[in-house]
């Protein structure tokens, strides 16, 4: 580990995509906090966007909505098969951690700006602390190998679950004969925070977004999905819309730009039921959430929102790596065929889940900083 500056320490997280936005406005705000104490030992912390996303509904919107400082590079890779867009990151990022060499390099979730990142501070020596270590959903999807790859490569494992600290260790990391000195800390999830941060200005714009989409609470459903495993095959998409709009109530359905373009192709198949959308910013879709009846979703901090605010959720998937939710009774995993959606949709109901907190309390983000705070003392 790096010795601490003299002036303080230096932190450098790599972001690229909207779900990271959402993970990283936490964490600048418990940062801003720290450095805020009297005789903390600063921390300067900069911020690399690899431009994963670069729409404004998936970029630039979080960053105004959830008040995160501008980043310090902007690397522009867009769009492109896998192999481009990690190359391109590879390739974008390395410089400027070889130059600049912070002491800790944080990563976030599960996309392929998370696993460039991952490598590259492993290449250069580097230690590299993950945000959201240990989900594991079972599959083989890019996610999945994200999450496996950057798990094994990061110094500190920052797990949102104790069953995420637990598939950690039974990988071997964070043991106590770890022959890399991996440490696991579970801290919770940090997506908590920045919903419970959040859920007020949400509550405001609700009215509005409601009126928009012509809407009333709780007399629809939302419905999102952005995953390859639905989006790019023409059939298991289709089964999905019709799952959704033979449903008895509105569906609002925002659609990602990988999800448009697919919509574009099948509009034919699509009814009156189904309001396609542009993607909303954080606060909107933190509202459309919350006045949904149920949430139908493949995405994974969709389901957790969903737990959160205790309105029922589907998972349009055959695993996730939220597992605590289905426990709890709060997701149901509709599979991919049109019964078993709409038979998890039927019996999907409200309750109180939130007596179980197997993500914590909301306070992840400040443990993540006092967690690299004593990583990098030690
Ligand atoms: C990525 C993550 C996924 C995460 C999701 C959140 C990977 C492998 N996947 O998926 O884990 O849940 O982000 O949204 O990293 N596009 C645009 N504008 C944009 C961004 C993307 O038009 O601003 C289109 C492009 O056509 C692109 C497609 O969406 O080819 C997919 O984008 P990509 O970044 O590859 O993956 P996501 O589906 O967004």
């Amino acid at each position: 580990m790096c010795a601490e500056h003299a002036a303080g320490v230096r932190w450098t997280s790599i972001v690229g995509a909207r779900p990271q936005f959402v993970k990283l406005a936490p964490v600048c705000r418990a940062i801003e906090a720290h450095n805020r104490q009297l005789g903390s030992l600063p921390i300067e912390h900069s911020i690399i966007h690899t431009g994963q996303h670069y729409d404004r509904e998936l970029a630039e919107l979080f960053f105004s909505q959830m008040d995160i400082p501008e980043p310090r590079y902007n690397l522009a890779v867009g769009s492109g098969t896998h192999g481009t867009q990690i190359a391109r990151m590879l390739e974008r990022i390395e410089p400027i951690l070889a130059t600049e060499r912070p002491d800790w390099i944080i990563i976030y979730g599960d996309t392929n700006s998370t696993l460039a990142g991952a490598l590259l501070a492993a290449r250069l020596k580097l230690p590299v602390a993950h945000v959201e270590a240990g989900c594991r959903s079972g599959d083989t999807e890019p996610e999945e190998q994200n999450r496996i790859v950057s798990d094994h490569l990061s110094r500190l494992l920052l797990a949102p679950s104790e069953r995420a600290v637990e598939n950690l260790k039974k990988e071997g990391l964070g043991r106590e004969n770890d022959p890399h000195a991996r440490r696991v800390a579970m801290v919770g999830d940090v997506m908590y925070d920045a919903l419970l941060q959040n859920r007020r200005l949400a509550e405001q714009c609700a009215g509005p977004m409601l009126e928009r989409f012509n809407l009333t609470s709780k007399q629809y459903y939302l419905l999102t999905i952005h995953r390859a495993e639905n989006t790019d095959e023409v059939a298991q998409f289709r089964r999905i819309l019709d799952a959704a709009s033979g449903l008895d109530l509105p569906v609002l359905f925002p659609a990602h730009p990988r999800t448009q373009q697919m919509v574009a192709a099948l509009r034919a198949s699509l009814n009156g039921n189904i309001r396609t959308v542009a993607p909303l910013g954080y606060l909107e879709m933190l509202a459309a959430e919350m006045h949904a009846c149920k949430i139908l979703t493949d995405s994974g901090g969709v389901q957790k929102d969903a737990f959160y605010l205790e309105v029922p959720c589907v998972t349009l998937r055959d695993k996730t790596e939220w597992p605590e939710t289905v426990a709890v009774g709060a997701n149901r995993i509709g599979s991919s065929t049109v019964e078993s959606i709409r038979a998890a949709v039927a019996a999907s109901h409200s309750q109180h889940w939130l007596t179980s907190t197997p993500y914590g309390d909301g306070t992840a983000a400040a443990k993540i900083v006092s967690e690299l705070l004593v990583s990098a003392r030690n």
